[in-house]
């Protein structure tokens, strides 16, 4: 489980990474980076631009982007109790006008076409005050949205002043680095993740809340703006596979590294405050990585290397001669020295393989061989499909 720095720090280590915190520190001189310390995970402090520019081409697998909002705050939020709203009033988040921040858009844009992979993909994150910007500059550059996912938050905050709807969502946008790119997408572990159903582009997820929000001493939040898990856990199940390099060049208090390393992605994180730095590597310290590729390896069947039914039968997993048959018991076929299946019913006499005899019998234009057909072992029936999964793991 991914936990927040309150609850997985030791007390002196949390209080000495919370007194580092400030909201302006001064940048600190990027760390060179070569590409034998990209496994594992680094912060990095300093220009997110400048820092992409010095790092080796093509690195990452992943770039998750949480860049500045430039909400351009006018005057003091309360709430109708009287009470402060903590918007994000950092200088960070603050840009002379539209053309300065367009600008500073452009340049970390192209910092992230020179670190991503060409089979990588870039999401990033934003409000209605800047994410069409940022879209219409992206594909400006080059880069192909492959989707927009709204992030529907289940508690947002109301609109005190009650002159606008409630800002309940923010919106992602998922891109390759251009139109015939290919590109990572776990189409099947997502549509696990939502019980068998394929994962739409709405989102539902709370804001970051309870344990897993940072504060300090105080019991204020440690940074304005830090990101649910929940939401990165999706990003990167969906877009990176074990051991995978996930690059995050605004990196705040390193949800995007809790959250690659305890998925056994490496990770590099980019931060231009060092007070949140140091609290993104605290954080992430205390993350523990899953290590089992069993559970880790979330390949498809369909990325999972071919194994033809004749090496089963080379394998001498099973004999020529042998019979197969349905779970019911109602067909069977006998196996062939070349791998294919002969069988005969009332439909006729049917020769060929394992998907064309497992159709034939049943009067079907198509089967897979695999799940239909099964072998007897200790007075059991079970699918030669598991027989596949043993060559899979004996060889690769
Ligand atoms: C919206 S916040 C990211 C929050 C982060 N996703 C989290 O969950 O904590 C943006 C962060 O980018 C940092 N930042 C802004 N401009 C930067 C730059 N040019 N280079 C590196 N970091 C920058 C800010 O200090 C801030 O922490």
């Amino acid at each position: 489980m991914l936990r927040g720095i309150g609850q997985c720090l030791s007390s002196g280590e949390a209080e000495q990474a919370m007194k580092r915190i400030s909201p302006i520190s001064t940048p600190v001189t990027p760390t060179p980076v070569t590409p034998n310390c990209m496994r594992g995970g680094r912060v990095l402090v300093g220009d997110c631009v400048e820092i992409m520019r010095g790092l080796p081409a093509g690195i990452a697998d992943m770039v998750f982007a949480d860049p500045p909002y430039n909400l351009q705050l006018g005057g003091e939020l309360t709430r109708p109790n009287q009470t402060r709203v903590n918007g994000v009033e950092d200088t960070w988040d603050k840009f002379a006008d539209f053309a300065a921040y367009d600008s500073f858009t452009r340049s970390w844009l192209e910092g992230v076409r020179h670190v991503l992979k060409d089979t990588g993909t870039l999401w990033v994150i934003g409000s209605y005050h800047n994410i069409f910007r940022i879209g219409s500059i992206l594909q400006d550059m080059g880069f192909w949205i492959l989707n927009d996912i709204v992030w529907r938050k289940t508690n947002p905050m109301p609109n005190f002043r009650g002159t606008r709807f409630a800002n309940a969502h923010e919106t992602m946008i998922w891109a390759s680095k251009d139109k015939n790119a290919s590109y990572t997408f776990n189409y099947e572990a997502l549509k696990m993740l939502n019980e068998d159903i394929q994962m739409r582009s709405d989102w539902l997820l709370p804001l970051c809340t309870g344990h897993e929000r940072l504060k300090d001493q105080q019991g204020t939040k440690v940074h304005p703006t830090q990101k649910p898990e929940a939401l990165l856990y999706r990003v990167v199940m969906t877009s990176t596979n074990n051991g995978d390099l996930v690059l995050d060049p605004f990196f705040g208090t390193g949800t995007t590294g809790a959250v690659a390393k305890g998925l056994g992605r490496s990770w590099i994180g980019i931060e231009r405050e060092s007070g949140y730095a140091a609290v993104a590597e605290s954080r992430i310290a205390e993350v523990k990585e899953v290590s089992d590729p069993n559970v880790l390896d979330i390949r498809s069947k369909r990325q999972a290397p071919r194994v033809p039914f004749g090496l089963v039968v080379e394998r001498g997993l099973i004999k020529p001669g042998g019979a197969l048959y349905d779970h019911r018991h109602n067909h069977t076929a006998i196996v062939r020295v070349d791998g294919t299946l002969v069988a005969a019913n009332h439909l006729g006499d049917h020769r060929g393989s394992i998907h064309q005899v497992g159709a034939a019998v049943q009067g079907l234009p198509a089967c897979n061989g695999w799940v239909f057909w099964h072998y007897e072992s200790g007075g059991n029936l079970l699918p030669i499909d598991l027989l596949r999964e043993q060559i899979r793991a004996e060889t690769y």
